[in-house]
């Protein structure tokens, strides 16, 4: 069984749930607490194990290049002042010389065609792919868990979590068969089912492990929702040829291609950040039950 060494970041959506924020931004560069949205992402691949990082990029979208890039110049002014926390910090995050490769997808066309613009870079080997809006507790990795499940499946992992049957629509949806290892059997998948029609309350949280097999179906991939080269339309071409298994992720996962989702992902990491934690805990505490300033006003008259 060849190990997953790979991982794709398609970093190419224009952002569009986030603008204006996003105008010039792009929206995997925000910041949850004290680190862009994407180096969660890909801290989370380094822990399960990936060793190349594949980024599908589109205009504007340099600076996430700068930030994976070794900043020599930064680098040496912090050991000069003694900033030896913040530049150890740094090191931890750098990828290694030829760890990471750049591509464009020139048009937005979808995720399926987002994900087929990096086959040269993948190759011939299974890979994971990461959905760069979706961040999840450090503490229990979805990838690595996912990982751990492909060694004894092999195949196809795709991790799942429920969702409230009202939102099935907005997600890819899977159906659900046998428990296998750690995991399931995918029975079916279907993307942003129309109401009352979804197969289960399982979505696709944005993490997938897949064989190469995938670009060859992606290729001659014809639109699907949204009128949009969609993934799982091709995952569900692949799966009459492979088996696919789900991975039931058990931690939280917040969707940091919304407000509602970025701001939920900042007040649960600085929770979790003990030097954070009693403060902004207090704060929250505080202004919860504080009257909100308008509503002070209105009564005041
Ligand atoms: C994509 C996938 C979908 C998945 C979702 C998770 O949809 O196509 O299957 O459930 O990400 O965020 P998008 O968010 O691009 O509409």
């Amino acid at each position: 069984m060849k190990k997953i060494r790979k991982a794709v970041f398609p970093v190419a959506g224009l952002g569009t749930r986030f603008l204006p924020a996003t105008k010039a931004i792009p929206k995997e560069m925000l910041t949850v607490v004290d680190r862009p949205v994407i180096q969660y992402v890909v801290d989370e691949a380094r822990e399960a194990g990936i060793e190349h990082f594949i980024f599908v990029t589109g205009r504007n979208k340099a600076v996430i290049e700068d930030h994976f890039d070794l900043h020599f110049e930064l680098y040496d002014t912090l050991e000069r002042r003694g900033k030896t926390t913040q530049l150890e910090r740094l090191k931890g995050m750098q990828p290694d010389a030829g760890q990471t490769s750049f591509t464009r997808q020139q048009e937005p066309l979808g995720l399926g065609h987002a994900v087929w613009c990096a086959r040269d870079l993948v190759g011939d080997e299974p890979f994971a792919l990461l959905l760069p809006d979706m961040i999840m507790e450090t503490e229990k990795s979805c990838l690595k868990e996912m990982v751990a499940l492909y060694g004894e499946t092999g195949n196809n992992i795709v991790a799942v979590q429920e969702c409230d049957p009202a939102e099935a629509h907005k997600y890819g949806i899977v159906g659900k068969g046998a428990d296998v290892h750690s995991g399931f059997e995918i029975t079916g998948m279907v993307e942003k089912p129309a109401a009352g029609t979804a197969p289960s309350n399982l979505f696709l949280n944005g993490r997938y492990i897949l064989q190469p097999e995938i670009f060859a179906i992606l290729e001659n991939q014809e639109r699907g929702a949204g009128n949009e080269i969609q993934l799982t339309d091709a995952m569900l071409k692949l799966e009459r040829l492979q088996r696919f298994y789900g991975y039931h992720y058990k931690g939280r996962t917040f969707d940091c291609g919304s407000p509602e989702g970025f701001i939920e992902a900042n007040i649960a990491f600085a929770l979790w950040n003990p030097e954070m934690r009693d403060r902004i805990g207090a704060l929250i505490d505080e202004l919860f039950s504080e009257m909100h300033p308008a509503e002070r006003q209105k009564v005041a008259g």
